[in-house]
């Protein structure tokens, strides 16, 4: 078998285009123009480009864009001061702290201090609680950008035996969150999943994927995941991004996995530009429940 590629790239550009004539619409009936303040730490490579694909992609979309840059050396509070400001500051309306950040800043403590009004990624205590209880604010993007993926491309969730590999607060915990719902982004059937979350300490992870029907991989290991460990016909998501010399490639082994597979995502290509669209989709949702600047 040869699986089907599921083309990231192409849904994400579709749900840009439908997220800028929203944006379109809120500025011409009620006059707020949406604006998301990134904030930059150090100079981490792999984040500055990051940052500035999230620029790019909120300016297509009408989304203003500010950079806030600091200096590798700044301190837990002098980047606290700097998101009570952002808070404040009525023509903003997300705030996204780009990670990883410096080693000397408490990143907990970082990422608490952005309101939760404006936590376009979602990691505050109070979204992810309202996540939890299946009456989101905001959908992590990642994560939302899986479950809009698959939607889209007809793959129910619905009773499906789901596998998630990664238990980060990124990706893998509000993934299982999300699959567990009774009605996910795009419905029931994008939801009510029978969830397993493995990580690094499962024992014989390989039999636990074995059963997915669909396999969730974000676990940050290049080619972590082989042929042997997927079930044949699965559908395969792979959220890994990792660079191997000067080639991107994710968590699972695109070769010797998509001869297997039913489908799957490719990297690059795949996941990564829905992360970016579903980050448009919260700005325009915190511009749409601020109080209108
Ligand atoms: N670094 C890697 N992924 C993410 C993400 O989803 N949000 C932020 N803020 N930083 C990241």
């Amino acid at each position: 078998m040869t699986a089907r590629i599921l083309d990231g790239k192409s849904i994400a550009l579709q749900i840009r285009k439908e997220i800028a004539i929203e944006v379109a619409a809120l500025v011409d009936r009620r006059g707020i123009e949406p604006c998301l303040a990134a904030v930059l730490v150090g100079e981490d490579p792999a984040s500055q480009v990051y940052v500035k694909n999230k620029e790019i992609a909120c300016e297509k979309a009408g989304i203003r864009s500010r950079l806030f840059r600091l200096p590798s050396s700044t301190s837990t509070s002098e980047l606290v001061e700097l998101l009570s400001q952002l808070n404040c500051d009525v023509k903003i309306h997300g705030i996204l702290v780009q990670l990883p950040l410096p080693k000397q800043i408490n990143e907990r403590l970082v990422l608490d201090a952005v309101s939760p009004a404006k936590d376009v990624d979602a990691f505050s205590p109070e979204n992810v609680g309202l996540i939890s209880q299946g009456r989101p604010r905001f959908l992590p993007c990642t994560p939302h950008g899986v479950m809009q993926l698959l939607g889209r491309c007809q793959i129910e969730t619905a009773g499906k035996e789901v596998v998630v590999v990664g238990r980060s607060e990124i990706v893998g915990k509000p993934l299982v969150s999300m699959f567990l719902q009774k009605t996910g982004p795009l419905g029931p059937t994008n939801s009510n999943a029978t969830v397993t979350c493995c990580h690094s300490q499962s024992a014989n992870l390989a039999r636990i994927t074995q059963r997915a029907e669909i396999l969730v991989v974000a676990i940050g290991k290049p080619n972590f995941i082989t042929s042997e460990m997927v079930r044949p016909g699965a559908v395969v998501i792979d959220v890994g991004i990792n660079r191997l010399g000067d080639k991107l490639v994710g968590d699972v082994d695109f070769e010797s996995v998509s001869k297997i597979a039913g489908a799957i995502t490719p990297v690059p290509g795949g996941i990564g530009p829905l992360t970016i669209a579903m980050l448009l989709r919260n700005t325009l949702t915190a511009a749409s429940i601020s109080d209108g600047f």
